[in-house]
Order: C-alpha cells, then structure tokens, then sequence
C-alpha cells in the first residue's frame, strides 16, 4: 500500500481483483524505466505494447533483435509478472520482406508459411514456459462489409488458411501457452458475429485455440453495455476462455475531432467514473470466463490516444492521472 496526496491508503490495482482476474498494463521502454515501480505495484500482468511485434523481433530477415523484450521478461521474472505475448501474425507492423521473394515480386504460400514458422518458432520458443498466453492473430477480421477476413499480405500471400497455420506453428513451439485471437471492435455486434464464426470454425477444426481476446478500446459512449455483454457470452459460448487485452475508455467518441481542451470537462471526469464501473461490474460477473484484463497503458501521462485519431490531442483514458496518482473513477472500483 502506498499513500495518495490526501493519505488515502491506495490499494494495489490488481489485490483490488485478486479473486477475479489477474490485472495487466501495456507497458514500453520508457515507461517500465520511468515507472518501474509504480508498474511492480499495481499490475500483475504485462504486454509489450510494441517490442514483441514482427518489425521489432525480425526487421530484416533472420536478424532478430530481442533486447527490449528480453528486459521486459527480466523485470516480469524478477517481480514474478505474468506475461502476455502480443503479437505473431498481424497485418500492421510486419516487415515488407516478408512477403517478397528475392527478386522483389510477391513471395509465394510456401515461403511465406516458412518464414511463419521461422519467426513463429523462434519467439515463441525463445520465450517457451515463459510467457503464459500468446496473442497468435490480431484484427483478421473485417469492421464491416461482405468479407469477413480482411485483405492483408498474410491473408493473400497464404490464404485464409493462414490463421489455422499460425496457430498449430505457436502450439508447437510452446504447447503449454495458451494461444488467442485478439481484435477490436469486438463488442460491435457485426463484427462480433465475423469474429464469433471465424473462431468457430478453427474450433470446429481442432486448431489449437484457447481464447478470445476483447481489446476494449472504448470510450464514454461506445460501445453499450448490453453490447459488451453480448459479445462476451457470444464468445463464452464457443467454450474458450476470454481475456480483456487493451483497455481505455476514451472521453472522446470516435468521430470526435475537437481539440480545445487542457484537462477532462467535469462531464468526462463523472461519465468516466461511471463507465469504469459498469464495466468492471461487469467483468466481474463474468469473472469465471474472464482471467485477465489487461489495460493499453499504465497512466495518463502516456498514452497512445494522444495521438489517435487526432495528432497531438491529448486524451486521459486510464485510471491513474498524469501524476500517476488515482482518478475518482480507481477509488469507484476500490469502494463499491
Ligand atoms: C491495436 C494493436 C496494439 C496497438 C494498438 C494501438 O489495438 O493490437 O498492438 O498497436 O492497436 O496502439
């Protein structure tokens, strides 16, 4: 326990849920030097938020460069961390190289299932018994329209297909990791039902896939509660378990482009409180199929929504401020 400002006992964030699930934050260099600490107190769980991505562990073929997520593995040991490994097969920030062969032109299914395997074995091995669950596919699915597996270099260099191959490569290197697909949107209830039947059928195949995972960038207005609830029970449904993987609640609706404000409106501040809540509420009820909830960073002092969708708009989505100290909306989930 430390003290806030006004010597409140805080508690730590994840003894708040120790009979629930285990509680995780998105962590980076930088934060997990500045805030080394505060991350050991409050968090049982760590991703990295981008060092364990393709263009970060293999930026040129067969060079690999694990620095960054071999320090993160240090700490977690050190602290006796959990880990989730985030991600192998993705259609953003993976190389070019991967998908070309070596005169330049498209490189064919076959190279490029090797070259899955490769990294996929490597990684994921490197890291075997150490890293309990593994984000395997992320965001395959599309947001809306006809198709349901969107176009990306994996899905028309391999074929649809190339979900179920990077899922038995991961069993494989690690068969005691339990291995999940990550997306968001997830509550959205056309995109829950894309997501829903994909994951279906690789059950429906044996392919070796053990959860779902709900990213939960949210905001104040979106999605419903009632949606959330659907898209979890959907998912319970296929017998899997389900993690919640990259949490914020934005105070700004997606299509919210204003830039004028310094701070939360007391408005924001209050919904906020509110929506933190329910959801954890929520998650609670839920708590025999959920086991981690993991958010998409540690503080408002650093978060990626500071830049997106609006370059350089400040947004404050977390539960501890930009001083690392508790918002109103901690305190809720600590005093219910
Ligand atoms: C997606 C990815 C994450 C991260 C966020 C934005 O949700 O899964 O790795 O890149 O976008 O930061």
């Amino acid at each position: 326990m430390t003290k806030h400002a006004d010597q409140r006992e805080i508690p730590a964030l994840f003894n708040v849920f120790e009979n629930d699930f285990l509680i995780g934050a998105a962590v980076n260099p930088m934060t997990l030097q500045a805030q080394k600490e505060f991350i050991n107190t409050h968090f049982n769980s760590l991703t990295s938020e981008n060092n364990m991505k393709f263009e970060n562990l293999q930026p040129e073929e067969g060079r690999f460069t694990f620095e960054q997520a071999d320090e993160l593995m240090a700490f977690a040991k050190q602290n006796g961390k959990t880990v989730r490994g985030h991600t192998l097969v993705w259609h953003n920030q993976t190389p070019q190289w991967v998908f070309q062969n070596k005169n330049g032109g498209r490189a064919d299914r076959q190279l490029v299932l090797d070259r899955m395997k490769d990294h996929i074995d490597t990684v994921v091995g490197r890291y075997k018994g150490q890293i309990q669950s593994w984000d395997v596919v992320n965001e395959a699915v599309t947001d809306s329209g006809d198709r349901r597996l969107r176009e990306s270099n994996w899905q028309e260099t391999i074929g649809d297909d190339f979900m179920e191959k990077a899922f038995e490569y991961a069993h494989l290197a690690d068969p005691d990791a339990e291995l999940f697909y990550n997306d968001y949107n997830e509550s959205d209830p056309e995109k829950r039902e894309k997501i829903y039947t994909t994951v279906k059928e690789l059950v429906e195949k044996d392919v070796p896939i053990h959860g779902i995972g709900l990213q939960a960038h949210w905001s104040l207005h979106h999605p419903t509660l009632d949606h959330i609830r659907a898209a979890i029970e959907r998912y319970a449904s296929l017998g899997l378990k389900l993690h919640i993987t990259e949490m914020d609640v934005s105070v700004f609706a997606f299509d919210d482009k204003r830039t004028d404000l310094t701070a939360m409106t007391a408005e924001m501040a209050q919904q906020q409180i509110e929506r933190y809540h329910q959801f954890f509420e929520c998650f609670r009820e839920y708590s025999d199929v959920i086991s981690s909830v993991t958010f998409w960073g540690v503080a408002d002092n650093y978060t990626w929504l500071d830049d997106f969708p609006v370059q350089g708009r400040k947004n404050w989505p977390l539960l501890f401020d930009q001083d690392l100290q508790p918002k109103e909306s901690f305190w809720k989930l600590v005093n219910r």
